[in-house]
């Protein structure tokens, strides 16, 4: 029987479509790319970030040692060093790609523990602004909070739901959990509002944003909410959901989807800005 045509990894690439950082070919320009949003992204993110983010950077040393011995000057952090860190703490590993992966292929490397970054950098006239993830958005981004035991396995559990929702047609609501959670979240604490969003705290811009401007909604997480909520990929977000705390967002999406899935194939989308009446907003 025929397969339906599976798209197959580029030349130089695995089968499972990871590539080798080849982190001796970076230039000290890219090195440079990197300390300027490192310095510039952790300065910001003190009291910004929520523990587990600023903790996971600290753990991680992702200012970057250039070589065993060699510079304290920081740069592109090298997997080979970062890697064995990670592993110690969760079991997850950070894998290059070159570039954006079939969604299987990626939900199959999230259930086994394996974060998958871009390898290349951003250019520096690129700093704030660029439309495909960079090792700068995916390492810096994503993998501190990769730290932390309990989004450690929120991660992994979402690949396995990755692989189911496709196989039920609903990768369209599972997507928007992603993006408002692992992407966009932000997380109540006793100190106020803290970011973990790996979208958020790459960017300078939606870092000040999310937090202390007046126009974005922050609405209180609901699983089946966010779910129905479509998102923009090209702009500051109109709206952003807090979550109570991490173990609340991984304790409500370890119940079985299958009965949400069911109700939300026939409840209408929201727009990215809209508020709706049984929201909770909550104050920035
Ligand atoms: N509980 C989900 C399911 O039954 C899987 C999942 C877990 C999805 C965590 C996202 C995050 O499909
Ligand atoms: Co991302």
């Amino acid at each position: 029987m025929a397969d339906i045509a599976a798209p197959t990894p580029p030349p130089g690439a695995a089968a499972d479509w990871t590539i080798d950082q080849g982190w001796d070919r970076y230039t000290p320009e890219e090195h440079q790319v990197w300390l300027t949003l490192y310095e510039r992204q952790a300065e910001l993110l003190r009291g910004r970030a929520c523990d587990a983010f600023l903790h996971g950077l600290d753990a991680l040393d992702l200012r970057g040692a250039s070589q065993e011995g060699g510079s304290p000057r920081g740069g592109i952090p090298d997997l080979r060093r970062v890697n064995p860190a990670l592993k110690a703490l969760t079991g997850w590993t950070v894998v290059c790609v070159p570039g954006l992966v079939p969604d299987a292929v990626f939900f199959d490397h999230l259930a086994n523990r394996r974060f998958p970054a871009g390898q290349f950098i951003r250019r520096s006239d690129q700093l704030d602004y660029l439309q495909e993830p960079d090792i700068f958005h995916d390492l810096f981004g994503h993998v501190p909070m990769l730290t932390d035991p309990v989004f450690a396995d929120y991660m992994c559990a979402y690949g396995r739901g990755g692989l189911r929702a496709q196989g039920l047609g609903q990768l369209h609501h599972l997507a928007r959990l992603y993006w408002y959670t692992v992407e966009f979240g932000l997380l109540a604490t006793p100190d106020g509002l803290r970011i973990y969003g790996a979208g958020i705290v790459s960017s300078r811009a939606e870092t000040l944003y999310s937090l202390e401007d007046p126009r974005p909604h922050r609405i209180a997480f609901d699983l089946e909410r966010v779910m129905r909520t479509l998102y923009k990929i090209d702009d500051l977000q109109p709206a952003y959901f807090v979550a109570p705390s991490l173990q609340a967002l991984l304790d409500t999406t370890l119940q079985d989807f299958g009965g949400l899935y069911d109700r939300l194939r026939a409840e209408s989308d929201i727009d990215p800005g809209a508020v709706t009446p049984a929201d909770a907003l909550v104050a920035a």
